[in-house]
């Protein structure tokens, strides 16, 4: 009899632990740890020197570029790096409800034109999925080549991809997969990493390309696709506010391809739409759009992936009425704010230890990178100051401790990016500096937050 061991595995973060406590001791995240059975080492056989299997050379290693398949929905074959590729595990988590079984079904419809292709659907019957082909325009009479299956056992649709043989193959969601060899419930950690991992195998095997769906949960009833990220071969998130009609898709990993590529999609009554010149979404109403019309807001362009975008960040800073005043961020990094705040302090004498201070980036975007420093910064200094900024004004630059602007990568693309779509003025990093004039565009080099305070006469 096999010597059986519990352990607790936390739903966040795969981490094991020997007993079981409150809080996971290697993400911190609460009430996420569940017992699970491990096998005991003693079960594993020993490898001898006779097992040993000889290393090659790399350069005897017959290397050939991955056959790619294109969805021929751009935004989702951009983000993938060029398509799909046979033998290459996808996976794609987002929050409930933004829209992954509808991208996956519409690109499925696309391939399913000239090859054999196959949605596994754990959550929703064959019929619903049929419905929902339905209501995107898809004609299912034409595609004889697009199957459904609505199973959950993992040996069953193993079975089922070996006959069928697809090229493509989405399984929709991993957490709903089971496999009877574990005793843990389906959506537990060793569940979702059991039957990834046999998927994954079989992927390798066979050279199907497989699609992960995982649901992104906030508390720990089902685990999340954090747990799987470094099985697969390529990662992507869906992002966006359920609310507003646009849904952003980015690669965090990609074995294939560039990562931080963006894909940008409007969810209308017929599906996923590609946004093909998403510059501009990401400005408020307000105004004319273009910024600068109110307090508190301030237009950066950030450089996503291949394409530069104009996104508006918005502050509000408001007297605190509580001891610990608040430092709320939305799709902006709340640590890069903090520092952001004592750089205000320390080099431009503003302090802000009594007021709440509010960010947001507009459309439910999230914006990673450094260089969206100096717009948090005059966005926070023009609501303090309840002074609006330049007119058609555009910025980017990363702000250092010591109060220096430093230069983003891309400055050109981003300057013409933000003449092309009317922007007058530019505030930039003095090395991002263009050598020739851009037409239509002011270009303000600074090298200090103080000297970006000066010319926007925000003293
Ligand atoms: P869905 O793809 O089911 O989300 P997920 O698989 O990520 O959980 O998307 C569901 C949402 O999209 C749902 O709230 C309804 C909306 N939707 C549309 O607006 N238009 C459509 O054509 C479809 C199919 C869905
Ligand atoms: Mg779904």
């Amino acid at each position: 009899m096999a010597n059986v061991r519990t352990q607790f595995v936390c739903n966040a973060c795969g981490g094991a632990t020997v007993k079981w406590q409150g809080q996971c001791p290697h993400c911190s995240a609460w009430n996420t740890l569940i017992e699970t059975r491990a096998q005991s080492a003693s079960q594993h056989r020993r490898a001898s020197a006779t097992d040993a299997n000889n290393a090659v050379a790399i350069a005897q290693v017959t290397a050939t570029e991955p056959q790619r398949l294109l969805t021929r929905i751009e935004e989702f074959d951009r983000v993938l790096g060029g398509g799909l590729v046979d033998g290459g595990v996808v996976l794609i988590g987002g929050d409930p409800g933004i829209g992954k079984s509808t991208l996956l079904l519409q690109a499925l419809a696309q391939v399913a034109m000239g090859e054999s292709v196959l949605y596994v659907s754990g959550e929703e019957s064959a019929a619903q999925v049929a419905l929902r082909a339905q209501r995107l325009g898809i004609e299912s009479t034409q595609l004889p080549l697009l199957k459904v299956l609505a199973e959950i056992e993992l040996e069953t649709i193993v079975a089922t991809i070996e006959a069928e043989r697809p090229r493509v193959v989405v399984v929709d969601s991993i957490q709903t997969l089971f496999t009877p060899t574990l005793t843990s419930a389906p959506g537990s950690v060793s569940q979702v990493r059991e039957c990834a991992a046999g998927l994954t195998r079989l992927a390798k095997r066979s050279g199907v390309s497989v699609v992960l769906v995982g649901h992104v949960t906030k508390e720990g009833s089902l685990a999340g696709p954090r747990v799987l990220e470094h099985m697969v071969d390529t990662v992507l998130y869906f992002e966006g506010d359920t609310h507003s009609a646009y849904r952003l898709v980015r690669a965090f990993k990609n074995r294939f391809g560039a990562i931080h590529e963006l894909g940008v999609f409007a969810m209308t009554n017929r599906g996923l739409r590609g946004v093909h010149n998403p510059s501009a979404l990401f400005l408020s109403q307000q105004g004319d759009g273009k910024g600068g019309l109110v307090p508190g807001s301030c237009v950066m362009v950030t450089q996503e992936g291949s394409r530069p975008m104009l996104v508006e960040i918005q502050a509000l800073v408001d007297a605190a009425h509580v001891p610990n005043p608040r430092r709320l961020c939305v799709g902006v990094d709340p640590q890069r704010l903090a520092m952001l705040l004592a750089v205000l302090s320390r080099h431009a004498g503003i302090a802000t230890y009594d007021q709440d201070v509010f960010v947001n980036a507009v459309g439910g975007v999230r914006i990673d990178e450094p260089a969206s420093d100096l717009a948090v910064t005059l966005a926070v200094l023009s609501s303090i100051r309840n002074r609006p900024l330049t007119r058609g004004l555009a910025v980017f630059g990363e702000v250092g401790l010591a109060g220096e602007i430093r230069p983003a990568a891309r400055g050109l693309e981003r300057l013409r990016e933000a003449a092309k779509i009317g922007f007058s003025t530019a505030l930039i990093p003095k090395a991002n500096a263009p050598r020739k004039p851009i037409e239509g565009l002011e270009v303000i080099a600074v090298e200090s937050l103080a000297e970006a305070i000066h010319q926007l006469r925000l003293r």
